[in-house]
């Protein structure tokens, strides 16, 4: 399918055979769940070639399954990857993306070094460094990959040998420029990895502006439908794919087959979906920029953001559904009155969906961060999270207007 185009590949790679020649009578339009812990061979001899073989052979689903395979395919095929591994999380995801990452060529166990972080990371991923890789003396170190004059200081200086940021990040919506991240970091010999959850491939494509390996929390914009917990990591070179694939299966960090299933499936309309919700996200970020309960609004495609016109230009004009936005009054008690006066927009912990979600992050993604933390990374107690749904924008709006009073 790779003569197709971005939004027909989004439809139809991994559903079926592409080629003709490889239908059978009777081959599924859609691909069936293989709910199927093994998978048989007519002789032994056969067994212990597909043992031998292992990639694409299936033999045991903890080291492979077709439902799941299916969706690597189409993962690495729309991320321009060498192949992908699909798990059971985002988190797992971004721990074996590290672990991967952390593995010195040559090498067969992850022994990181030094990781250097974004300073705007998913408060859960700050506390993997820090729990996990920190309490082992791994050293972390932050800089803001927004600022590539900073990263190229921070680069240089440390020589990392793994760098991790979000390309759009979670809740502040900073926009990273992953090119120029890439071209420092692989002149130290570091390996960059890149958390793209909130931009989707729909914004852009990593790898193919240099990261070595590209993670998704597919319980986001991938699944999209708040029905399916994964995570999948796409590696752009074969021997990262192979390490992550081989902690992946003896950590088994694995995705089930009925999860691959749902990801799968709203994957096909991943295309649709994000330009609606990129739309309504612009229009409704106008809106509230000028309302007097609102401090200030956070969306990179209003042109006082300050990677505004680099991300423009690296996302052929998308910005991504997610906006923040400040209460006049920055309190816990004013956050929480507005979201208990919302009717549409759901208080749900999540972003993504086709159900417009709003997130107090002191409460959620960020509770795990002492409120001297949070301060320093700029989350004030007014700041809210708004997913835009696939709703009519004028509802979303009308809905945040009325909770907001007069
Ligand atoms: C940017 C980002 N990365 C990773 C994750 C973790 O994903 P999961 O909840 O699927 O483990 C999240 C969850 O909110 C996230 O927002």
């Amino acid at each position: 399918m790779r003569s197709y185009r971005f939004d027909t590949r989004l439809v139809h790679v991994g559903e079926r055979p592409a080629d003709r020649a490889d239908w059978r009578n009777g081959t599924p339009t859609s691909a069936p769940i293989h709910a199927s812990t093994t998978f048989l061979y007519p002789t032994a001899q056969a067994l212990d070639a597909a043992f031998a073989v292992g990639g694409d052979q299936v033999v045991y689903t903890r080291w492979g399954n077709p439902t799941v395979q299916a969706l690597e395919a189409l993962m690495s095929d729309l991320e321009d990857g060498r192949g992908a591994v699909a798990c059971s999380s985002g988190m797992a995801a971004l721990y074996l993306a590290l672990l991967a990452a952390g593995t010195p060529r040559g090498a067969t166990e992850p022994h990181p070094r030094h990781i250097l972080a974004s300073r705007d990371l998913y408060g859960a991923t700050e506390t993997l460094l820090r729990d996990f890789f920190a309490a082992q003396s791994v050293r972390v170190s932050y800089c803001d990959m927004s600022d590539p004059a900073a990263v190229k200081a921070a680069v240089y200086a440390d020589e990392p040998d793994v760098v991790l940021l979000e390309s759009l990040s979670n809740p502040l919506l900073k926009w990273s420029d992953v090119e120029a991240i890439a071209h420092y970091a692989h002149q130290v010999g570091a390996r960059v990895v890149v958390d793209a959850t909130l931009a989707t491939p729909v914004l852009h494509r990593p790898l193919s502006q240099g990261a070595d390996i590209v993670v998704h929390s597919a319980t986001k914009y991938l699944s999209g439908h708040g029905d399916a917990t994964g995570g999948i990591l796409v590696a752009r070179a074969g021997l990262l794919l192979d390490t992550a694939r081989r902690y992946a299966i003896q950590l088994g960090m694995i995705l089930g087959p009925f999860e691959a299933r749902l990801i799968a499936r709203g994957i096909r309309t991943l295309g649709l979906r994000v330009h609606r919700q990129c739309e309504s996200a612009m229009t409704i970020a106008k809106a509230l920029r000028n309302h007097p309960r609102i401090r200030r609004v956070i969306y990179p495609g209003l042109p006082e953001h300050p990677q505004h016109s680099l991300m423009a230009l690296q996302t052929c004009g998308l910005f991504g559904g997610l906006v923040s936005f400040e209460l006049a009054d920055a309190t816990r008690e004013a956050a929480f009155a507005f979201m208990n006066r919302l009717k549409l927009i759901l208080p749900a912990t999540s972003l993504g969906d086709i159900y417009s979600l709003i997130t107090y992050p002191p409460i959620s993604s960020h509770r795990e961060l002492t409120e001297v933390e949070r301060a320093a990374h700029g989350i004030s107690d007014g700041l809210l999270r708004l997913s835009v749904g696939i709703e009519d924008a004028r509802d979303i709006l009308a809905d945040i207007e009325e909770a907001l009073g007069p």
